[in-house]
């Protein structure tokens, strides 16, 4: 192993570690009710509970414990730089979302998970996705593969490849705010004629770990933050998924689609040609509307406006359907 590699490897224990922690404290919540919500973010149904900060203090703190000069980017805290070490500033940082699939954690379904990931100079090396109702840790090392274990024991992780996109379980994700929402829908109703099938599963962190473990084909979702697929990322990519952005990008918050090589192609071709980036500016003056209570209806022609452009564009999408996607379709 390469001393870049041995660095990783070290990187991730301590991030398993830590993940283990808090997975067992969130699973910790036995209470007849819902776990409190302390506050909400994005929009009136993006709520932060107690135990999402709790996770977040007891991760920060075992990584603080031991590693003191790196930087924490956490979910809920916001980014804390290290303390002054004798080596000088660490090339470190931690990138963490203590508990994703918070809304699932809030209803007492079991897919959420906590997820870690480590980068040495801005690139993630390591990362750990614990999914605590299920007895999963998922984890990843650049360039050493992803793993599943569970029971004691670990198995090497593989996405699967030669899937078309009309045979093709694909999973995806819906931000908190309206307006994204309302395109995101659109784009779902404009593909889910040509694939398998929908999943939405609620932990953008365990669907990219799904299409690592060939539990999924495929996955993309439009303004993931960073911390929700930094680990995922990893885990997917070295399980053979190739992980990225749209046209050639690379995943951002705007876009992250992850898939099998060949399957990747095929969606990305299919959702450039949706524009599902295309949210932005009328989207963010109805989430204002939709945040401050207001009532008020959107005008009549910017509500016209939307409806027919809609119209158009779901009349459209059948001719946009590339034609080797078509054929796979069949009659
Ligand atoms: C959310 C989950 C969800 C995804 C949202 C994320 P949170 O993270 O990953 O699956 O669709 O975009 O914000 O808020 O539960 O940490
Ligand atoms: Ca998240
Ligand atoms: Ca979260």
């Amino acid at each position: 192993m390469t001393e870049t590699g041995g660095q990783a490897a070290a990187l991730l224990r301590i991030a398993v570690d830590a993940a283990g922690e808090a997975g067992r404290l969130l699973a910790s919540w036995r209470g007849e009710t819902r776990p409190e919500v302390v506050d909400t973010k994005s929009s009136p149904t993006d709520v932060v509970t107690k135990m999402d900060r709790r996770s977040e203090a007891l991760i920060t703190g075992r990584i603080r414990a031991v590693r003191p000069g790196d930087t924490v980017l956490g979910e809920e805290g916001g980014q804390t730089a290290g303390e002054a070490i004798p080596a000088g500033p660490s090339r470190v940082r931690w990138v963490v979302d203590p508990l994703d699939g918070t809304v699932n954690y809030l209803y007492g379904l079991p897919d959420w998970a906590v997820s870690i990931a480590a980068e040495v100079d801005g690139t993630v090396v390591a990362g750990v996705v614990e999914v605590p109702r299920f007895g999963e840790t998922f984890t990843a090392v650049a360039g050493q593969g992803a793993w599943l274990h569970r029971n004691g024991a670990a198995r090497a992780l593989r996405c699967t490849s030669g899937v078309t996109l009309g045979q093709a379980l694909i999973g995806t994700g819906f931000g908190y705010a309206s307006g994204r929402r309302q395109v995101q829908g659109e784009v779902i109703a404009a593909i889910l004629p040509y694939v398998r099938d929908i999943r939405r599963g609620g932990s953008a962190a365990v669907d990219l770990c799904s299409v690592a473990a060939g539990r999924m084909d495929a996955f993309f979702e439009r303004g993931l933050n960073y911390w929700d697929y930094a680990a995922g990322g990893l885990i997917a990519r070295e399980a053979g998924a190739k992980v990225g952005g749209l046209a050639g990008r690379a995943e951002s918050t705007s876009m992250a689609v992850a898939a099998g090589p060949g399957l990747f192609q095929q969606l990305d071709t299919f959702l450039t040609r949706l524009n599902p980036e295309r949210d932005a500016s009328a989207g963010q003056e109805r989430d204002a509307l939709a945040y401050r209570g207001d009532r008020r209806q959107a005008p009549r022609n910017e509500t016209n406006h939307e409806l027919s452009a809609c119209r158009v564009c779901a009349g459209r999408e059948r001719d946009r359907i590339p034609r080797r996607n078509r054929a796979q379709l069949g009659p």
